[in-house]
């Protein structure tokens, strides 16, 4: 929900529609606020811009007539994120933008754009056209679970121009969100490689229309360094976030002569390279395996495991374990949500999620991957009312109660009525969210738990 203010006394009597003071008060925390709500008027203090836009917010909430009385207010985590996947299906410019606006209403201050996959490159790239007149497009998407082999049979893709990017950024600056921006390497590669064969290891092949992971994955020449290094430069002048997403999840080795340990050392090289351009790197927490680089950020998603081997290794960690947060999980067993995948994962799964207690851990993020979401229209309805939990949980404190949350969701759910946000209804689905052309396939939560520990053993330092 719109995360509710840590301290919050009230007193009688309402402001009587006068201006606000506001000014920066370096005393406060970078992004908190003060509020002192009279009836001469409001004075709003916060610790830098940041803070003064969370008060605004706060303010225009309250009321009108916004009542009397002394607010204070400042979140747990600077990171407060979302993933969205714009690769498995493409989103126009004007749909990202609403997004940016819905998480900031939410106080939400990170947007991690997953800006290529094997299904789809997004990012044009000066020098490289091919990436997007071939990466962008696959001739047919897949309809539901990747188990039951059903095709629509209809062309997909788009693309953003560096323009289109640039106005992202500032749109989102804007609202104090940034965007992080990912190009997934080496793995989840095929639609580059579909553009320029030569670097992968042999394949001649489309971008990929079947969901699930390709085995076709950069080759680790010079060549195919230099690459990387050209679309990393791009990167890094439309997006001025500090860390920058090289991805590193889920690669096959098996068209490389080495193994894992070929990945570790590229993964030092791009690192070194965003480090000269001061940056750092952020990827997931299969970075971790053989050693990160200094100064990474791991995004810690398998399961619950993986960030605490990011808080033993000395990394900072952003949390999003997959049976927590990830919101194209099913959100009910009502047989009519949409292509249900995943395991059972509730809004009060989202909102009693606690990361771990460590001055390493950034704060959480969730995860809007959308191969089973074809429109901003369906991203809605997996995301919220549940983004409002992830809301109140990163934005803190930390005690929190379920009950009392859900007593307070329905009046915010009236603010999202006016916005037209397609939430799923607290009730259930509604007959035409269902997708019985595009079947799911639910997991069981004993047998993902146990799937994740085996596929993070080698963080324990166990064989794979
Ligand atoms: C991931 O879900 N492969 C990061």
């Amino acid at each position: 929900m719109i995360p509710r203010p840590h301290s919050v006394r009230l007193e009688p009597g309402t402001v009587a529609g006068s201006p606000v003071d506001s000014r920066i008060d370096p005393e406060l925390p970078p992004e908190g606020y003060l509020l002192d709500l009279s009836p001469e008027g409001v004075v709003l203090r916060a610790g830098s811009d940041a803070g003064l836009f969370y008060g605004r917010q706060t303010l225009a909430q309250l009321g009108p007539p916004a009542p009397c009385g002394r607010i204070e207010d400042a979140p747990r985590f600077g990171w407060r994120g979302v993933l969205l996947d714009v690769a498995r299906h493409f989103m126009p410019v004007p749909d990202v933008l609403r997004f940016v606006d819905l998480i900031a209403l939410h106080k939400l201050n990170v947007l991690h754009l997953h800006l290529t996959d094997d299904q789809g490159w997004r990012i044009e790239v000066p020098g490289w056209p091919r990436l997007t007149s071939v990466g962008a497009w696959r001739s047919s998407t897949m309809l539901g679970s990747r188990v039951h082999g059903l095709f629509d049979g209809r062309p997909h893709g788009g693309f953003y121009t560096t323009a289109d990017l640039r106005r992202i950024v500032a749109y989102a600056a804007q609202r104090h969100v940034t965007v992080v921006p990912e190009v997934d390497m080496p793995g989840h590669m095929q639609a580059a490689i579909a553009a320029y064969p030569a670097l992968g290891n042999g394949f001649d092949g489309p971008v990929r229309t079947g969901w699930g992971v390709s085995h076709h994955v950069l080759n680790l020449s010079e060549e195919t360094l230099a690459f990387c290094r050209r679309v990393l430069d791009h990167v890094c002048d439309i997006f001025p976030s500090e860390v920058i997403g090289i991805g590193g999840d889920e690669c096959p080795t098996d068209e490389w002569p080495g193994g894992r340990e070929l990945q570790v050392a590229f993964t030092a090289r791009m690192a070194e390279h965003l480090a000269a351009r001061g940056r750092r790197v952020y990827g997931w927490d299969e970075i971790l395996a053989g050693g990160a680089p200094a100064g990474a950020v791991v995004a810690a998603w398998r399961g619950t495991e993986p960030a605490a081997a990011a808080i033993r290794a000395g990394h900072q960690v952003v949390c999003c374990p997959d049976v927590r947060l990830y919101l194209d999980y099913r959100q009910s067993d009502d047989p009519g949500e949409p292509t249900p995948v995943g395991t059972l994962l509730t809004l009060e799964d989202v909102y009693t999620y606690e990361p771990p207690d460590s001055p390493l851990v950034l704060g959480a993020q969730a995860n809007i991957w959308t191969e089973h979401m074809e429109s901003l229209r369906r991203v809605e309805y997996m995301a919220f009312p549940r983004l409002c939990a992830l809301a109140e949980m990163v934005w803190g404190p930390a005690g929190r109660d379920f009950a009392d949350f859900a007593a307070r969701l329905p009046r915010h759910l009236e603010r999202l009525d006016a916005l037209g946000v397609n939430y799923r209804p607290l009730a259930g689905p509604r007959p035409d969210d269902a997708r019985p052309d595009a079947p799911g396939h639910p997991r069981d939560l004993a047998d993902r738990l146990a799937e994740l520990h085996r596929m993070t053993a080698d963080l324990r330092g166990e064989p794979e």
